[in-house]
């Protein structure tokens, strides 16, 4: 479908571990108030994917980076195309996109596969909507789980006192923080544990698939919670343009500060 990235093979004679990051970016973006997907709008002067793309380009120890698209989706390619865009169009993408998140990253380990990937290769899922990740925090993922049985995740341990509200906005108790972590991406875990995870999960009625943890998690597994960073956010509302935009455009002046 399309351009490889870092050579052609994916065999590994060596028995060195290998890893791919899959990028499921074919959401809708519903509760951003965009027009059109939240992945596409201009962000800091480019397209807020283009800003993932690139932090995830910047970690060498990928060996390759699928990006997950919607069926009907022209705009990556648009991006690919234009000048500015090496970290997009280095990418292999795949328009299987489905109608959940779960879907669409179930449909990219199918697709890693099908371009030779192995069960047991690692894979790495990071929203497309977290396009302020630190690729520092991606290397401490997987350098903390590359050895691991399971896998895990980058998190961040809530410092917020939680509220449970009941159905009109009022607090119905107060949630015990201990131990309680907000989960981000990326994930990272070995591509057919993962599938088959994916699929059990499908199978079941009483198990939302939110994330690729609670999958694993709904096998029997404990997957392993490394610390990430507070503004590695994921664009959802209408205001987390800005912030993410003063967040990246900050970014920009520290680094030309120290060139
Ligand atoms: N995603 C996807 N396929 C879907 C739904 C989501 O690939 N069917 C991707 C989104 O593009 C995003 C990531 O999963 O990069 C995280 O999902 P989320 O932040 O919920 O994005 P959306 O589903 O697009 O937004 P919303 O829930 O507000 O509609
Ligand atoms: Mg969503």
């Amino acid at each position: 479908m399309t351009s490889p990235q870092r050579g052609d093979s994916f065999t590994h004679p060596d028995g060195r571990q290998r890893f791919f990051a899959l990028v499921p970016c074919a959401g809708s973006g519903s509760r951003s108030g965009a027009a059109g997907p939240k992945q596409y709008e201009s962000l800091a002067g480019r397209a807020l994917v283009l800003w993932t793309l690139e932090a995830l380009a910047r970690v060498s120890e990928l060996d390759g980076t699928l990006v997950v698209l919607s069926p009907g989706d022209d705009q990556f390619a648009a991006l690919a195309a234009e000048g500015d865009a090496e970290a997009a169009s280095a990418c292999w993408r795949a328009n299987v996109g489905g109608g959940t998140r779960a879907e669409s990253v179930y449909a990219g380990l199918h697709d890693l596969l099908a371009r030779g990937a192995l069960p047991s290769d690692w894979v790495l899922v990071h929203d497309a909507a977290r396009c302020l990740v630190h690729p520092d925090s991606i290397r401490r993922l997987i350098a903390a789980c590359r050895d691991d049985a399971v896998g895990g995740l980058l998190a961040m341990p809530v410092p917020d006192t939680l509220k449970r509200s009941d159905a009109q906005a009022r607090v119905a108790e107060t949630v015990p923080r201990e131990r309680i972590w907000a989960a981000q991406t990326p994930q990272m875990f070995r591509i057919g544990v993962l599938r088959d995870a994916i699929a059990a999960g499908f199978a079941r009625r009483d198990l939302l698939i939110t994330d690729e943890a609670s999958a694993i998690e709904a096998a029997g597994l404990a997957p392993r919670l490394v610390r990430g960073d507070f503004d590695n956010l994921k664009v959802t509302w209408p205001e987390d343009f800005a912030l993410a935009e003063r967040l990246l455009l900050g970014r920009a002046q520290t680094s030309k500060a120290h060139a």
